[in-house]
């Protein structure tokens, strides 16, 4: 019922995408998604050219189903455009930049081109550059945030503003109700992070898993805290107690760092959030959504993350559900 002519483009059974959640998004979490139907895509931030090449090798082995491989333009490591293109990915999903400069050579090689961005202006020049998908991230995402308006605001606009492109929702999004919601404002599918991080195949430390599942909406804080090396970039994180405490920001002096130290940095603080092994109450940055929402406070988990299961007990719970309402006439 759900399959979008995106589906079909891109030839997977469900509009469901894992974003590529950085270190979090590994061969394991990718293949889940895909074997489930989904779109998995690989997380690279930061990683040398050669490690996406092996990863990008290892992940074939694990699904012969369509994946994607994600590129933060302003992180970009030698060698991790050429990796992907080498490699004939079937997805290129670029976040934080002008995808311009890549898209020829990537439909060269077979590979479609999707644009996360966070704006109108934005999306509409990703559009004139030749993107196949523009993904609209709404200010509610974990992680990075570009989007500055709610997703209900912002992805309307951009349907309208960049049609007959597709366009995938991002932000916010953990359940069946969400892909309804938005499948109903014109998208064609939907892009998920927090959730599939409290997956079990997510690359996370566990403590950090259940951190999420514990929490509620309130939980998470949209800041510059924690950027390294990485200036004017917003994130959304869960209000650990050193965001509580509110340290010195991470980056200060960042400008004074080469540019090994600030990847050295990042990485980093990327462990901090899923390694430690006293848990991510200490981390200053454990990136999350306003989606979590566990209803903590009553008897039973009611929220939209409340348990940490499978990617393909994600994938299909969601599906299952956003089918059942479709099919009871709730859109
Ligand atoms: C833990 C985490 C790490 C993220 N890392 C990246 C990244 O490396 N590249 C990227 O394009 N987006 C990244 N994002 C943002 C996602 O692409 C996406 O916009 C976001 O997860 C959507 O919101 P949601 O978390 O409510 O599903 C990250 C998000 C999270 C939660």
């Amino acid at each position: 019922v759900l399959k979008t002519d995106l589906c079909r483009a891109l030839g997977i059974e469900h509009p469901v995408f894992c974003a590529g959640i950085g270190a979090a998004a590994g061969a394991e979490l990718v293949a889940a998604v895909s074997n489930a139907g989904g779109c998995g895509v690989l997380g690279t931030a930061s990683l040398p050219g050669k490690f996406v090449r092996a990863e990008i090798e290892r992940l074939k082995g694990l699904t012969d189903k369509p994946f994607g491989v994600n590129l933060v333009l302003p992180l970009l490591r030698k060698g991790q455009v050429e990796a992907c293109f080498d490699e004939q990915v079937p997805i290129l999903v670029l976040f934080w930049g002008d995808p311009a400069p890549y898209v020829d050579e990537a439909h060269r090689c077979g590979i479609k081109v999707l644009l996360q961005v966070g704006s109108v202006s934005e999306a509409v020049a990703g559009a004139e550059a030749g993107v196949d998908a523009i993904i609209a991230q709404g200010v509610e995402a974990g992680g990075h945030v570009k989007g500055t308006t709610a997703i209900s605001v912002l992805l309307p606009t951009i349907v309208d503003a960049v049609a007959p492109l597709p366009v995938i929702a991002s932000g916010g999004i953990a359940d069946g109700r969400g892909l309804v919601a938005a499948l109903s404002l014109g998208a064609q599918g939907i892009s998920i992070g927090t959730r599939f991080l409290a997956s079990a195949e997510a690359r996370a430390a566990d403590a950090y898993k259940a951190r999420i599942v514990m929490a509620n909406a309130e939980d998470t804080v949209y800041t510059e805290q924690c950027n390294v090396g990485w200036a004017n970039a917003p994130h959304r994180v869960l209000r650990t107690a050193a965001i509580e405490r509110r340290r010195d920001p991470v980056d200060a002096g960042a400008g004074k760092a080469t540019s090994l130290e600030q990847s050295r940095l990042r990485t980093r603080i990327f462990e901090f959030a899923t390694r430690r092994r006293d848990g991510p109450d200490c981390a200053r940055c454990c990136y999350s959504s306003t989606c979590i929402h566990s209803g903590r406070d009553r008897r039973r988990s009611t929220g939209q993350i409340f348990r940490h299961v499978s990617c393909a007990r994600v994938c299909s719970r969601l599906v299952r559900r956003a089918n059942w309402r479709d099919g009871n006439g709730c859109i």
